[in-house]
């Protein structure tokens, strides 16, 4: 049973203690831990000769894991220009021809909320089929207010009517829409009704808790980004940042000045931006799954981000064009094969350090007395085994708040 017990957020060599217990036990009572230790331990107290017994014979136990990047909502894949990206076309190139993001928030605008909804129904069993019991989920496929207010409405929605728990982000400022692109003035047209009237409309609706901007080539400027943000603050939107994916803007530095909650990416960050995350509390969050899908081969410098002492993390940023997963037990193979990060810190990166960029490590992220019995229990025998298996699916249980929401 690996608690993961102890202060979050993790730092440095602190990544590396999962507070391990060998023939462990949990107690749950209510949606919540009451106990957990050595099995002869717990199985002694007279609330657990009550309890209702499960064995998972030898199998690894440990928190549920947190995705905090992902874009749930959207209506379809990209696979069309998968396809045409493995015959040599970049993102950008793809992008500045009319798809990309401007693709997905086509299809999605011609959708209707329930065919909206099924889609997301269905990745949330995926993420549940592999470990995960809580998701951020980010707007930014719509793009007027009406789609975009869908998007969030849907966030809130999905959260009440299936188990895994669903804290809403708003992404208005993913890319510039298509209608504002033809002025001349378009791109601060279109900053300006995300300040004045989107970030106030979902702050007064309560439908996110934060706010994120895609600050990069070909999306939003450091400025615009510092506008949108700041009237995100003004609106108790906390900021994250999509930052340093494609080209290095500064974004890493306005996050951490800003008290950003998490800072994403990060593949062409430099030392300057590395020293400045190593002395916040802005999260690195890593998403490996989006240089693997997209075929490039510069990862975000994970282990200068450790060694300098950055609070890192580890999302799938499932979204139909860069990261098409669903799967945290991919991103901890790709985390440890390609970031260099040890099984130990990937599962730290994926748990507490998640949890904590979605300021809810006081709850999840741990196997710990009073915490929400969330947990994932793999079929195997040692939990390195998570992610050195890849491509197939060792999850054999999930547990969102006691009741069990995945079994295989
Ligand atoms: O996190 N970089 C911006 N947003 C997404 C990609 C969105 C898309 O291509 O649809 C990301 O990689
Ligand atoms: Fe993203």
């Amino acid at each position: 049973m690996l608690t993961l017990r102890g202060r979050g957020p993790r730092r440095g060599a602190a990544l590396s203690q999962l507070g391990i217990i060998k023939d462990g036990a949990v107690l749950v009572r209510d949606g919540r831990i009451a106990a957990v230790g050595p099995a002869p331990k717990v199985e002694k107290l007279a609330a657990a000769r009550k309890a209702e017994k499960m064995d998972v014979a030898g199998r690894v136990v440990l928190p549920g894991f947190v995705d905090s990047h992902t874009h749930l909502i959207h209506s379809a894949s990209r696979a069309e220009e998968y396809e045409l990206k493995i015959q040599g076309a970049s993102y950008e190139e793809i992008a500045r021809k009319g798809g990309g993001i401007l693709n997905s928030v086509k299809k999605l605008r011609a959708a209707t909320s329930q065919q909206l909804k099924r889609r997301a129904r269905a990745a949330l069993e995926l993420f549940a089929a592999h470990g995960t019991t809580t998701i951020e989920a980010k707007s930014g496929y719509g793009l007027d207010v009406a789609s975009e207010l869908k998007i969030l409405s849907l966030h809130k929605e999905l959260g009440a009517e299936q188990p895994i728990e669903i804290v809403s982000t708003f992404l208005g400022a993913h890319v510039v829409p298509v209608e504002f692109r033809n002025k001349a003035t378009g791109s601060e047209d279109y900053v300006r009704l995300l300040t004045d009237w989107l970030i106030p409309e979902v702050s007064s609706n309560g439908l996110a808790e934060y706010c994120d901007v895609f600050c990069d080539r070909g999306a939003f400027s450091r400025a615009q980004s510092k506008q949108v943000l700041a009237a995100g603050i003004d609106h108790k939107l906390t900021p994250r940042l999509h930052a340093e994916q494609l080209s290095r803007t500064g974004a890493t530095q306005l996050a951490v000045e800003l008290g950003a909650a998490s800072c994403d990416h990060l593949e062409q960050i430099n030392g300057a931006d590395i020293r400045a995350l190593a002395k916040s509390n802005t999260v690195a969050a890593l998403l490996p799954g989006c240089d693997f899908h997209l075929g490039l081969r510069q990862y975000a410098p994970a282990r200068k981000l450790i060694e300098t002492g950055a609070i890192v993390a580890l999302a799938t940023d499932y979204n139909p064009g860069t990261s098409p997963t669903m799967s945290m037990p991919m991103i901890l193979s790709l985390a440890c094969t390609q970031l260099r990060m040890t099984p130990a810190e990937a599962i730290t990166a994926a748990t507490i350090n998640a949890a904590y960029s979605l300021g809810r490590h006081k709850r999840i992220g741990s196997l710990e007395v009073d915490k929400q019995a969330d947990l994932a229990v793999f079929d195997v025998e040692d939990y390195r085994e998570i992610p050195y298996y890849f491509g197939v699916n060792t999850c054999w249980l999930t547990m969102k708040g006691g009741h069990t929401i995945h079994a295989a």
